[in-house]
């Protein structure tokens, strides 16, 4: 008696969680951090658009913080001459220590290669950038950008493939005493984000839009495996910067590289 009790809380609290995915919408999960006029959810809140012109950009958050979790989004990156524009994913617990995870994706012209840079702060330092193209065209459909964050390692992974791996040690501060929240925004980074800062943005194709959808959370011990083999592929074919070998800036290797 007492244990098929027990049993039908345990099948009633896996469909709470099954439900809460189904039902997770933009209404319901996030809040407009920026230029409300500039933000576009669908009716029904399953797919939410950011916008950028020259008056401004604009940008959301999730009402919940996270503290370790696998958190996947599908995002379909600005189309066209996207170039000199940065579309921010990251999960940031804010203020002077803060930690966070950052996915920043520089846009380019016109059938030019996007770059994914990432970066890890903990306790307010970063300096951790990588840079990455993609294989594959981020402009013309939604793919998946997840953080999987637990106890041990975080892993920022693209359609499931690892690009990047960091690992708790004690050589080194590891974020896991933070809880962070996701945050967005589509910005004007020509400064900057397309070649150095050359390409600046022909406003002639304002709006930009970046789109998202398919916000997932659950716990990291949930989440698929990771196929390590697949970060050694990206790195080897993919990666254009690591602030691991780049010797002017960090004369001796940081430890989280070793
Ligand atoms: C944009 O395209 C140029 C030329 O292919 C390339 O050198 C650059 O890395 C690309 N990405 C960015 C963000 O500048």
């Amino acid at each position: 008696m007492e244990r098929s009790a027990t049993m039908t809380w345990g099948v009633a609290a896996l469909l709470v969680i099954a439900a809460a995915n189904v039902a997770a919408n933009f209404y319901q999960d996030f809040e407009i951090t920026w230029s409300p006029s500039k933000v576009k959810i669908a009716p029904g809140g399953e797919q939410l658009q950011l916008l950028l012109d020259s008056s401004s950009g604009s940008g959301f958050k999730s009402k919940r913080d996270y503290l370790f979790g696998s958190i996947d989004m599908d995002i379909q990156l600005v189309p066209g001459n996207s170039a000199g524009t940065v579309t921010a994913y990251y999960l940031s617990s804010l203020g002077a220590n803060h930690d966070e995870l950052d996915f920043e994706f520089l846009g380019n012209e016109t059938g030019q290669p996007y770059i994914v840079q990432t970066n890890i702060f903990v306790s307010g330092v970063g300096g951790r950038e990588q840079r990455h193209y993609l294989w594959f065209d981020p402009t013309v459909g939604f793919h998946k950008y997840s953080f999987r964050w637990s106890t041990q390692d975080i892993f920022f992974l693209v359609d499931g493939v690892p690009i990047r791996h960091f690992k708790k040690s004690t050589a080194y501060p590891y974020p896991e005493r933070q809880p962070m929240g996701l945050y967005s925004s589509l910005w004007n980074g020509d400064d900057w984000a397309t070649r150095g800062g050359l390409v600046k943005i022909d406003w002639r194709y304002a709006p930009f839009v970046a789109s998202y959808r398919n916000f997932r959370v659950v716990p990291a011990s949930a989440a698929p495996p990771v196929d390590l083999s697949k970060l050694a592929w990206v790195n080897r074919n993919y990666m254009v910067y690591n602030y691991c070998t780049d010797r002017p800036r960090y004369p001796t290797t940081p430890p989280d590289c070793m």
